[in-house]
C-alpha cells in the first residue's frame, strides 16, 4: 500500500520523545529526561503545528481567502512555519521581525518567499511594545490576515490537542515534569493544560532568559536565546495573551551561555543538533532532575527547533571555548 502524502501540513506533528540517557549517565542524574524533538517537524520547529493550526482557523472562518495574504510578528519559528504553510496552500506572507533575531532565520524566511519588515531591537524595550507592534500592523496591513500568533486562541489549542496528548501518550502517562520556554506561551500554556488535567500534580515549569541576556538601553543587542521571552517581574500587560501564568509552578532564569553549553552536550553527547532555546529547557529540566525530590521520576523538556538555525548566531557560539570563538571573530 503506498504511503504518499498530499501536503506538508499532513506532515506536522507526532514527533518522538527521546530519552538523554548518555546525557544522565554522564551526569549521574537522579531523574529521566526526555526531549520532545520539534525540529522534526515539516519546516524544522514546533512553530509548524501553530502555524497550520492558525490558517485553517482563519481558512475555516472564511477570513483567509484563495490568493490572500498572512502577516504576524515573529522571532523567526512562527514566520518559517507560516512561510511554508502559506507556499503549500497558495498565500503570499509578510512578517515583523527583531533584527537581532540569528541571520540563519532570515536566510530562510527569505528562501520561502516571504517579505520581512526587520524592527529595531530596542523597540522591544517599550513597555507597550506588544500593543505597539500589533496596531502597527494592522494599520499598515489592512488588505492582510493578521494571524496574531501571540493571543490567538487557536495557538494554545494546537498545544493541547496534540502537543500534550503525544507526550503522554509517548511517555505511557509517565510524566513528572514538563519544561518550555515562553514566546507566545501557546507551548507552556495549551500542553501543559493537558498535561495538568491528566496528572495534577505535575510541575509545570518555564525555562526564561536571565538579566544578561536580555536587552537594555545600554545593549540593545545582547546575545539573546531567540523566541524566548522574561515572564517574572513583568507586568500582565507585557505578557503575550496566550500565556496563561496561573498553571505554571516555577520559573528558571539561565543566561544565554548556559542554554548554549546544554545544547552543545546534546550535539555532543547524543547526537542531537537542537537550537538555543532547547538548550534552554535542557538547562532547568537538568537543574530539576539534580534534585533529591526528582529521583526516579520523568522530567520532559521541549526542543522547538534545530541547531541550524543559529549556525552564524552569536548565542549559539557562547558554548565555545573562548580561543575558538576568537579564532571565528
Ligand atoms: C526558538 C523558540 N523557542 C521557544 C519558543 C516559545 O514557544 P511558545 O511561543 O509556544 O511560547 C519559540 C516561540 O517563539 C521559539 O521560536
Amino acid at each position: 500500500m503506498a504511503r504518499i502524502h498530499a501536503s506538508i501540513v499532513d506532515l506536522i506533528g507526532g514527533t518522538p520523545l527521546l530519552e538523554l540517557q548518555n546525557y544522565r549517565r554522564k551526569r549521574g542524574l537522579g531523574a529521566r529526561i526526555l526531549v520532545k524533538v520539534e525540529y522534526l517537524n515539516p519546516a524544522g520547529s514546533v512553530k509548524d503545528r501553530i502555524a497550520w493550526a492558525l490558517v485553517r482557523d482563519a481558512e475555516e472562518r472564511g477570513l483567509l481567502k484563495p490568493g490572500g495574504r498572512i502577516v504576524d510578528v515573529t522571532s523567526g519559528n512562527t514566520g518559517i512555519g507560516l512561510a511554508a504553510v502559506a507556499a503549500a496552500r497558495g498565500y503570499g506572507a509578510k512578517f515583523y521581525a527583531s533584527d537581532n533575531i540569528s541571520p540563519d532565520k532570515i536566510r530562510l524566511l527569505e528562501h520561502f518567499g516571504a517579505e520581512i519588515v526587520k524592527v529595531e531591537n530596542s523597540f522591544f524595550l517599550d513597555p507597550n511594545a506588544l500593543e505597539k507592534i500589533t496596531e502597527r500592523i494592522r494599520a499598515e496591513n489592512p488588505e492582510a490576515h493578521f494571524t496574531d500568533q501571540l493571543a490567538n486562541p487557536a495557538n494554545p489549542k494546537i498545544h493541547y490537542e496534540t502537543t500534550g496528548p503525544e507526550i503522554w501518550r509517548d511517555a505511557d502517562g509517565q510524566v513528572d515534569a514538563f519544561v518550555a520556554g515562553v514566546g507566545t506561551g501557546g507551548t507552556i500554556s495549551g500542553a501543559g493544560r493537558y498535561l495538568r488535567e491528566r496528572n495534577p500534580s505535575i510541575r509545570l515549569v518555564v525555562s526564561e532568559p536571565g538579566p544578561g541576556s536580555l536587552p537594555t538601553e545600554e545593549d540593545p543587542y545582547p546575545a539573546e536565546i531567540d523566541g524566548v521571552h522574561k515572564v517574572t517581574e513583568v507586568e500582565a500587560f507585557q505578557l503575550p495573551g496566550n500565556y496563561d501564568g496561573s498553571l505554571v509552578d516555577e520559573v528558571i532564569a539561565l543566561e544565554t551561555a548556559e542554554a548554549a553549553e546544554a545544547a552543545r552536550a546534546l550535539a555532543r553527547e547524543e547526537g542531537i543538533l537542537a537550537g538555543t532555546s532547547a538548550g534552554a529547557t535542557l538547562h532547568a529540566a537538568t537543574l530539576l532532575a539534580r534534585r533529591p525530590e526528582f529521583e526516579g521520576k520523568t522530567i520532559v523538556a521541549l526542543l522547538p527547533d534545530s541547531g541550524e538555525r543559529y549556525l552564524n548566531a552569536r548565542a549559539f557560539r557562547l558554548a565555545e571555548p573562548q580561543a575558538a570563538l576568537q579564532a571565528a571573530e
